[in-house]
């Protein structure tokens, strides 16, 4: 009956949803078929668990979100209802095993949509399916099936004991003095043999470490994860790892080998040598084997496993690098048959309650890349450097003559210091790697436990008889693994290079969590570095549940009073905000909402969103805020010569804008989660603060009142809407003049750069836009290609090719901040936007300069892939769109003739008005006036 009820309803949505659409869309009736389709639409693709996983193992959430899209090769153009359902027995879809069954729903929703069934349980199986009904609502069939396995949800699924080498015991290694930190940086191996008695259903290796581990079964490294559990806040929630073992497990004995070092729970945070390895490490191991009568064996670690120091791995630091003596290895220590004399009992500790062990909620890291040394420099010493070619992150593999007891170690560094070998600007991080040889010959070595930013590799100590070869070093790139799409091309090689850049910054700032630089005593979650490179980001990369699961991070690092720490996970240390560092907070979930869709990120983030806004208003007075801030951290050519690096901008107008702007996206957050009484506190707080914002920082004549007139001051209110519309022009010709005194520079740091791709394009200023953007000269973004980078720099002058590193200090050349141009590259240049979350309806808005005939690229909405093929030819636009199933475009072209507008060969009806297309591949021509404003 009420299944009934559903069919007819929807039914009559859908002709009501054809009729809308056949009258708004105007280009809808000449390419859009409204017969029925022969044969009905194609079945879903790309069925996604959360925010974008396939068929996971291990999964996190008790209660999935659903996503899916309409095959491209399909005619249908729109989905006007989607059913699901939900399973626990393989292909059995009858009521008798049914979870949940959500019948035909009435909606153009293909993501994100919640399994409403009874929350999933740890371990739990499921299998799911989706159909949906076209615009004529004609059903779809089924989709393939998916899976989901669900992880340990909960401490109570743990009947496993942490487990340590008895040095590391905390009553031994209390003291902190470098001896105990010694024992603790040396590597622990376990090992516990156990009997294999039945045919297996099934096998999972729970797994997780306070520190890194790396396992195997019966000599087996069953997975590539490497650097797991990753990076989250320790005292709060450790995530685990879900292992498919299967496999590896014979009938009789078998034995599972863990080593386990500090990573980022022991090892240090920033310069602090004192901290280094005060914690020891501990690891947590529930293997679980249900045979095929039901029966289940758990071997869980406990004190009746068997542990070691003394394996070949000595020491292991994510700063530092590692020690690898050959000497020491134990052939066969993770297979039954080894005898295991010299190890001693591990000595175990409870699970606390209070740390939460949960699923780890994005991917680990891995080896994404291989890459092949492309030159080799001799030096005058014995000492041989590779150049890899690209400034990168992760570990060499080396392949190198050695002689017995003759020790090799491997340094690391980013440039050649006018030709010699430079490391100063690791600071504190020895970022080195030692090999001890046991015998003469060819060693095969790749470091396990640390990770370093390099692009050259120095090696001494080799067997120097041998002459060098380029096939002794290959770098193994390494972070979490995501797709990293090659998603933006033009006509302009330093713009394609520079395009390169940012995603060899991606790539090297994303290893497990987002960090300022890869190689130094840093490595830090900064929130500023991560507030404005979060959205450039998700163009270049499947980063959505990187992101969302650092969010939670942050949630659990804010403090009750809202504060959010400079960085996270947060380890002690300059324990206090900044403006344009914690608004991440806000920012982060909007830009995430904006780009999927997904209201779970909002509805996560709401409360912390919240608690930031009161913690900036309680840095307020009167609504002007003085938080602290780093500012315009790095703005070139300082004036204020004492605090340089926070450059010339008024820290409270930063404060006081950055406080206007956490509260409008707090604002738009409640509206779509729908808050009235918040969207009343919110709109009446953001009207006070700008009501006062002019007045408080700029005169009559709207001039910075107290300190430095800079290009930032102008760009925060103009960005953030905090100007009436008389100011604004005013503030955008005062801004227009700043950057012509500059000699048509760019005078930004952190937060001010990337609002010029924003302010400039929207008011006109398309034309200076590119002109900065294609400036050769420093501060400039081709100014670092120009030197030769392959990465994106920390300072606009942190290297030239003519005087090495900018003695300034803090230099590195693997810094994702100024990355955050690539946004441009997306919306601008090949102008793909979302109108509306998710991007159900979207603009194409191509912004085109004279530096540039043809660009091209592409961007994966969760419904498709929407694509723009450009190219200019004596003025003539020649454009290619794809539009995605199931959303809507508006194009629009500024700078075309409007009269002149064709689309697949038909000129406009109305030529001032947006052309809107349905989802389908279209021609576009047009004459482009370039300059126009
Ligand atoms: C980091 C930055 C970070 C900053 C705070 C630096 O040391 O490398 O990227 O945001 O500190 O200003």
């Amino acid at each position: 009956m009420k299944r009934a009820f559903f069919v007819k309803t929807s039914a009559l949505l859908a002709i009501i949803f054809i009729a809308i659409c056949a009258t708004s869309c105007a280009y809808l009736s000449s390419h859009t078929h409204l017969s029925s389709y022969r044969g009905g639409p194609k079945p879903a693709v790309d069925l996604k668990v959360g925010e974008g996983f396939v068929n996971p193992l291990g999964y996190y959430e008790s209660r999935p979100r659903f996503s899916w899209r309409m095959p491209d090769e399909t005619v249908s153009k729109f989905q006007s209802a989607y059913q699901i359902q939900v399973t626990s027995s393989d292909s059995d879809f009858s009521e008798k095993h049914a979870l949940w069954d959500s019948q035909k729903v009435s909606s153009s929703e293909t993501s994100w949509v919640k399994y409403e069934g009874k929350a999933l349980r740890s371990r739990q199986e499921i299998i799911w399916r989706v159909r949906y009904w076209n615009e004529l609502d004609e059903p779809s069939n089924w989709s393939s099936i998916n899976h989901v396995e669900v992880g340990l949800l909960d401490n109570n699924d743990w009947q496993a004991l942490w487990i340590g080498h008895a040095n590391t015991a905390h009553e031994k290694t209390a003291e902190h003095n470098p001896s105990t930190q010694k024992v603790i940086a040396t590597p622990q191996y376990f090992r516990k043999t156990f009997n294999v008695s039945g045919k297996i259903k099934k096998a999972r290796l729970y797994i997780t470490a306070k520190g890194i581990f790396k396992p195997s079964i019966n000599g087996h490294a069953f997975t590539d994860d490497v650097m797991t559990p990753g990076w989250t806040p320790y005292a709060k929630r450790i995530e685990t790892l879900t292992y498919d073992v299967e496999d590896y497990l014979v009938a009789g004995e078998n034995t599972l080998g863990i080593i386990l070092a500090g990573g980022w729970y022991s090892g240090r945070v920033y310069h602090f040598l004192d901290r280094d390895h005060r914690l020891p490490p501990r690891v947590l191991a529930q293997l679980e084997i249900t045979y095929d009568n039901d029966e289940t064996f758990i071997l869980k670690t406990d004190d009746t496993w068997q542990a070691t120091q003394n394996g070949p791995i000595r020491f292991a630091s994510n700063y530092d690098g590692e020690k690898y003596d050959q000497h020491l290895e134990m052939p066969g220590w993770d297979k039954p048959l080894y005898t295991a004399s010299g190890w001693s009992q591990a000595i175990e500790e409870p699970v606390d309650k209070n740390v939460k062990l949960r699923p780890k909620r994005h991917t680990p890291v891995k080896t994404k890349l291989v890459i092949p040394a492309v030159n080799i420099i001799k030096t005058q010493t014995n000492a041989v450097i590779f150049d890899m070619g690209q400034n990168m992150v992760g570990v060499p593999n080396i392949r190198i003559p050695v002689i017995q007891g003759q020790e090799v170690q491997l340094r690391f560094a980013e440039a050649l210091h006018k030709g010699a070998f430079y490391t100063d600007n690791y600071r504190s991080a020895a970022s080195s790697d030692y090999y001890l040889p046991s015998k003469t010959g060819t060693i095969n070595y790749q470091p396990t436990f640390t990770f370093h930013g390099y692009r050259y590799i120095e090696i001494s100590g080799h067997d120097t008889r041998a002459l060098p070869a380029l096939e002794w070093v290959e770098g193994l790139v390494q972070y979490s693994d995501f797709a990293l799409y090659s998603n933006f091309h033009s006509s302009h090689d330093k713009l394609n290079q520079l395009s390169k850049n940012i995603a060899w910054g991606l790539r090297g700032n994303f290893l497990d969590i987002p960090t300022d630089c890869p190689q130094r005593d840093e490595r830090l979650g900064w929130t500023g570095d991560a507030q404005v490179f979060a959205a450039p980001s998700m163009y270049m990369a499947d980063v959505y549940g990187f992101w969302s699961a650092w969010l939670e991070s942050v949630r659990e690092e804010q403090a009750e009073n809202g504060m959010v720490p400079l960085y996270v996970p947060h380890i002690s240390w300059l324990d206090f905000a900044s403006s344009g560092w914690g608004d991440a907070a806000t920012v982060i979930p909007w830009e995430l909402y904006r780009l999927t869709g997904d209201i779970a990120i909002l509805e996560d983030n709401y409360e912390m969103m919240q608690k930031w806004v009161s913690f900036h208003k309680s840095k307020s007075k009167a609504y002007i805020s003085s938080m602290w801030s780093f500012a315009d951290w790095l703005q070139p050519y300082p004036i204020t010569k004492k605090r340089a690096n926070w450059g010339d901008t008024n820290v409270n107008l930063i404060s006081t804008a950055y406080f206007a702007r956490s509260v409008a996206l707090t604002l738009n957050t409640a509206r779509v989660l729908h808050k009235p009484d918040d969207v009343m506190k919110l709109e009446k707080l953001h009207d006070s603060i700008r009501s006062v914002f002019r007045d408080h920082f700029f005169d009559e004549v709207l001039k910075v009142k107290d300190g430095v007139t800079t290009q930032t001051s102008y760009l925060l209110p103009l960005a953030f809407g905090l100007f009436n519309d008389a100011d604004k022009q005013k503030a955008l010709q005062y801004l227009k003049a700043l950057i012509f005194e500059a000699n048509t520079h760019l005078r930004t740091g952190f937060l001010g750069t990337p609002l010029l791709s924003r302010v400039l394009p929207e008011s006109g200023n398309t034309d200076l836009m590119y002109e900065l953007l294609f400036k050769e000269t420093y501060p400039s973004w081709f100014h670092s290609i120009n030197n030769d980078a392959t990465t994106t720099w920390e300072r606009w002058d942190s290297y030239s090719i003519r005087d090495g590193f900018n003695p300034q200090g803090m230099n590195s050349l693997n810094h994702y901040a100024y990355g955050t141009i690539a946004r441009w590259f997306y919306e601008g240049i090949l102008g793909i936007q979302a109108s509306e979350a998710g991007f159900k309806r979207l603009r194409i808005a191509p912004q085109f300069g004279s530096q540039l005939s043809e660009a091209k690229g592409s961007y994966r909405t969760p419904e498709g892939e929407v694509s723009v093929d450009w190219k200019i030819i004596d003025d003539m636009l020649w454009m290619t769109v794809v539009i995605p199933k199931n959303t809507r475009a508006d194009i629009v072209l500024d700078q075309a003739r409007p009269e002149t507008i064709r689309v697949n060969q038909q000129s406009k009806e109305n030529a001032h008005l947006p052309i809107m297309l349905v989802p389908g591949t279209y021609q576009i021509e047009a004459e482009i006036i370039l300059n126009a404003k």
